[in-house]
């Protein structure tokens, strides 16, 4: 295994994505929790120090434990991690502007060129300077003993560092990133000369969270909120694996899901997967609230008010509940709250997590905070879920009710579900549906004039929605060709009744949104 001793970067998450995707298996503790009794059990094939926000010329600034370079393992330290490598080893750093020493700081894109070949530079600059990402405040301004330069750009003269002897390396740049397009390279080439094989799989995760879940929950209870979307479901089917029936899950139905959804998601979870799962169907009283609503923010506030009441209504009845699973990736990590005692800033809290688990007293349950969204489903397939239900787009909290401009009617989800219903059949059986991020009809709050037959039709008009996106932030509508849009529009006028028109939505997000509402 290897050790990442976290000294705080807002990236360090990062660092053990590259290493999964090598199959090594990694642990990243927070500094302070690292002692070299702590190294010694873990017995660690390489270390990597994580960067970090403060600056090593600070009296009392994060520290690696005494003792861990006579360890004799390599190490790999970055940014703040190299320069806390040669302050400690005998070198010198100097404070830039975030310390108040002047205009060292370096951020963003640098190219480093070689100066001098070495080992964890196997496949690096052969076509010529590299480009990286640099994001520091201070810098090395003398070489710890035994160090030598192999990297240089304009603005670091000690962007590439090391002692090869040793197997001590220590970078300017932060590697992980997305933005030094080729740093996975320098982290394959860490792991192979510290005689890592890359045996490790989605199958050793998910036996070591396993685990770990086990030993948080011992013999207590867990409630969980499963909305049948990809996050909570893995995180339920992966805590149900380690304790069983001590999970309970309640499915909120608040009648604003898609045709047939409620019950194949409890079919799915209780009867395939042996789960036990309470369906709170609450149609009645989330429509009922909803009655003569038509304001946006209002129609989502009543629906997230009336989500957690209901939730904590039937929590309480589960006795003894302690635990409460949620299924929290590392983007929503890294955007809301720092490591619980961990090292990094706050940058903004999250919705999701919200005040829930405070006000009812109970722990949380994370077991996905480390991972991204495609580990997830690699996950969910390891844990045997299905693959067409891996795959589904995301479905808002609020449901249909955002795609449902104006007033909500039962009336009009129901044909919003049909029409919605058709659609997705059609891009199925078009073979698209992978191919796009997210796709669904919205009803118009206006009924147009039609013909039909012989006869005048009055009814309301729907929106097709089709985006492509990385991750919901921005997006553009799907180039469906005129065939598939007509032949779609037909099917739809056709099938359901209540439509007897359909357009297709072409904005791109910025500046329009992906829902409607
Ligand atoms: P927008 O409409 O803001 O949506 O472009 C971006 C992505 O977020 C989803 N979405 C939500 N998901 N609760 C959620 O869980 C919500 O309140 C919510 N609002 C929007 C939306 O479906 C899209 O994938």
């Amino acid at each position: 295994r290897l050790l990442i001793i976290d000294f705080g970067s807002q990236v360090t998450q990062l660092i053990a994505r590259r290493l999964r995707e090598l199959n090594v298996y990694c642990e990243i503790h927070p500094y302070q929790n690292v002692t070299m009794d702590m190294v010694r059990e873990m017995a660690p094939r390489a270390v990597i120090f994580s960067g970090g926000p403060d600056s090593v010329t600070r009296e009392g600034s994060p520290r690696p434990p005494e003792g861990i370079f006579d360890y004799g393992v390599p190490i790999l330290g970055i940014c703040y991690g190299q320069q806390v490598m040669m302050q400690e080893l005998g070198g010198r750093v100097v404070g830039g502007k975030i310390s108040g020493g002047g205009g060292t700081a370096e951020f963003g894109r640098a190219f480093v060129t070689p100066a001098g070949g070495l080992d964890l530079l196997d496949g690096w600059f052969e076509h010529g300077p590299e480009q990286v990402w640099m994001s520091h405040g201070d810098h090395v301004a003398e070489l710890a003993p035994g160090f030598e330069v192999f990297g240089t750009s304009p603005h670091a003269p000690y962007a590439i560092t090391a002692d090869p002897e040793r197997h001590f390396y220590a970078v300017q740049f932060h590697p992980e990133v997305h933005h030094t397009p080729r740093g996975a390279k320098l982290y394959e080439n860490f792991v192979r000369l510290a005689g890592f094989t890359g045996d490790w799989t989605m199958a050793g995760y998910r036996e070591q969270a396993v685990e770990q879940i086990r030993e948080q929950i011992g013999d207590k209870r867990v409630i969980c909120a499963l909305s049948g979307g990809v996050d909570s479901s893995v995180a339920a089917v992966l805590i149900h694996e380690a304790v069983g029936d001590q999970l309970t899950c309640v499915f909120v139905d608040h009648g604003l899901l898609r045709k047939d959804e409620a019950e194949e998601v409890v079919a799915m979870f209780r009867d395939n997967l042996n789960l036990q799962v309470i369906h709170a169907d609450e149609t009645e009283l989330f429509l009922g609230e909803l009655d003569g609503q038509s304001d946006p923010e209002t129609k989502r506030k009543i629906i997230g008010r009336l989500f957690i009441d209901v939730f904590q209504k039937y929590a309480n009845e589960i006795e003894g509940a302690e635990f409460l699973a949620q299924g929290t990736l590392y983007p929503d990590v890294i955007e809301s709250v720092s490591f619980s005692g961990g090292p990094s800033v706050t940058i903004k809290s999250h919705h999701n997590v919200g005040g829930l688990p405070e006000k009812m007293g109970l722990k949380l349950v994370e077991p996905l905070r480390e991972l991204f969204k495609d580990e997830v489903r690699a996950l969910g397939h390891e844990l045997g879920l299905p693959a067409h239900f891996i795959a589904r787009h995301p479905f808002p909290g609020p449901g249909l009710a955002i795609r449902c401009p104006g007033e909500i009617t039962r009336e009009k989800l129901d044909i919003l579900r049909e029409a919605d219903a058709v659609y997705i059949d059609q891009i199925r059986k078009h073979g698209l549906y992978d191919e796009i991020w997210q796709a669904f009809c919205a009803i118009l709050p206006v009924r147009t004039v039609g013909v039909m037959g012989d006869g005048r039709t009055y009814d309301f008009a729907c929106a097709l929605r089709a985006v492509t996106s990385v991750d919901g932030m921005t997006a553009d509508y799907y180039p469906f060709t005129h065939e598939f849009l007509g032949e779609t529009a037909t099917r739809i006028i056709n099938e359901v009744s209540g439509i007897n028109r359909v357009t297709y939505d072409i904005t791109s997000k910025p500046p329009g949104t992906i829902e409607w509402e």
